[in-house]
């Protein structure tokens, strides 16, 4: 069978990630770039000084990678690039520069969905993955589960009505005042749970989230809770133990992403869709929790599923998850693949 060799380009957000993985399952080159510091002053995300990061990183970042494994951009089968979801002002840097190489050097171009592309990046690392699988995204834009089929085929079973699991623990997190310089908040909020006193997750009561809308999730609606509870510690005088706190967000935000992963799972057993020895994935940002993940894991027990777990360089944005899927696609004849003639000069 033939090699693929495919540059990944990820701008979606604050990473500005590039890397060149091959069909044969190697990360030739793999380079990630951000400036949490800088963000963590400024409140968090700013999308126009993201989106000037990846303009002056990117393109040369794009040649290092190439120089270092002495390939030129016409020896590539592809280049894939994320175009959503994700900050559109961000996106469009690492669009145009796939856009050029592509035309340029006269090689397809591959659009790839950001968050299809955490689910699908689970077939490197678990080569005998077979579809259909469950994938539980868990990142800091979204929390949906979906049935994949193939690389272009993903059934949304269930998403969330508002929010998000990470951005829930990043709202938290950042009021918790963590220290948010060299990690994600939701990392460093991982850490303040890890050092809280055995049963400390037991110690919220917190008020049951809406269950309108049936099994979706509803991430905002847990954000508010916890953030009011939070409040009112504080305005009552109570002493805080922010490590404890932390360990107790987390166990909720796990209650709440199981409870409803488990009644999606129930469903689509009752369907046929899944059955026992199907895979579940759960990837994205937040699945680089240990905690959550173990939780996850359970439920899957439960299910009779096999739960494939994803080193955590590979849950956080990263470029070859784009690079892969991109190799996915052009092993699977992907219909969304653009021959270099086709490409326009703006895919927005
Ligand atoms: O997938 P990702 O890198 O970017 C998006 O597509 O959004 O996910 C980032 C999210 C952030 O909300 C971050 O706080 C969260 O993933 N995250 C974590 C952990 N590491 C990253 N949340 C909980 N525990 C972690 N260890
Ligand atoms: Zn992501």
């Amino acid at each position: 069978r033939h090699l693929h060799a495919v540059l990944g380009i990820e701008t979606s957000c604050d990473d500005t990630a590039v890397s060149i993985v091959t069909s044969d399952r190697r990360i030739l080159v793999s380079r990630r770039v951000n400036d949490r510091p800088t963000l963590t002053k400024l409140g968090g995300i700013c999308p126009g000084l993201v989106a000037q990061q990846h303009r002056t990183l990117l393109r040369p970042l794009i040649e290092e990678c190439l120089h270092s494994v002495r390939m030129r951009a016409a020896d590539l089968s592809a280049v894939a690039v994320s175009t959503r979801p994700g900050l559109v002002i961000a996106l469009k840097e690492g669009v145009s520069a796939a856009i050029d190489i592509s035309r340029l050097h006269r090689i397809p171009l591959i659009p790839v969905h950001h968050m299809r592309a955490h689910a699908l990046i689970s077939s490197f690392c678990h080569p005998d993955l077979q579809y259909p699988f469950v994938a539980l995204l868990v990142s800091g834009g979204h929390s949906l589960v979906a049935l994949v089929r193939s690389a272009d085929h993903f059934e949304l079973i269930v998403d969330s009505v508002a929010g998000s699991a990470g951005e829930c623990m990043d709202k938290i997190g950042r009021e918790l005042d963590l220290d948010c310089s060299v990690d994600h908040p939701g990392a460093a909020l991982e850490k303040a749970a890890a050092r809280a006193p055995l049963g400390s997750h037991l110690s919220l009561q917190i008020a049951g989230v809406p269950s309108s809308n049936g099994v979706s999730f509803h991430f905002a609606a847990l954000k508010s809770s916890l953030l009011g509870q939070l409040n009112k510690m504080r305005t009552s005088g109570e002493s805080i133990d922010v490590d404890q706190f932390a360990a107790a967000v987390q166990h909720q935000t796990a209650r709440h992403l199981c409870s409803r992963l488990h009644a999606s799972l129930e469903f689509l057993s009752d369907e046929g869709s899944i059955g026992e020895g199907t895979s579940l994935v759960m990837a994205g940002g937040v699945a680089a929790n240990s905690y959550l993940r173990g939780c996850v894991e359970k439920v899957c027990r439960l299910h009779s599923l096999r739960f494939l777990r994803l080193p955590p360089s590979l849950c956080t944005d990263n470029g070859e998850m784009i690079g892969w899927s991109g190799v996915k696609m052009v092993e699977e004849k992907s219909p969304s693949i653009i021959p270099w003639e086709s490409v326009p000069s703006s895919l927005y």
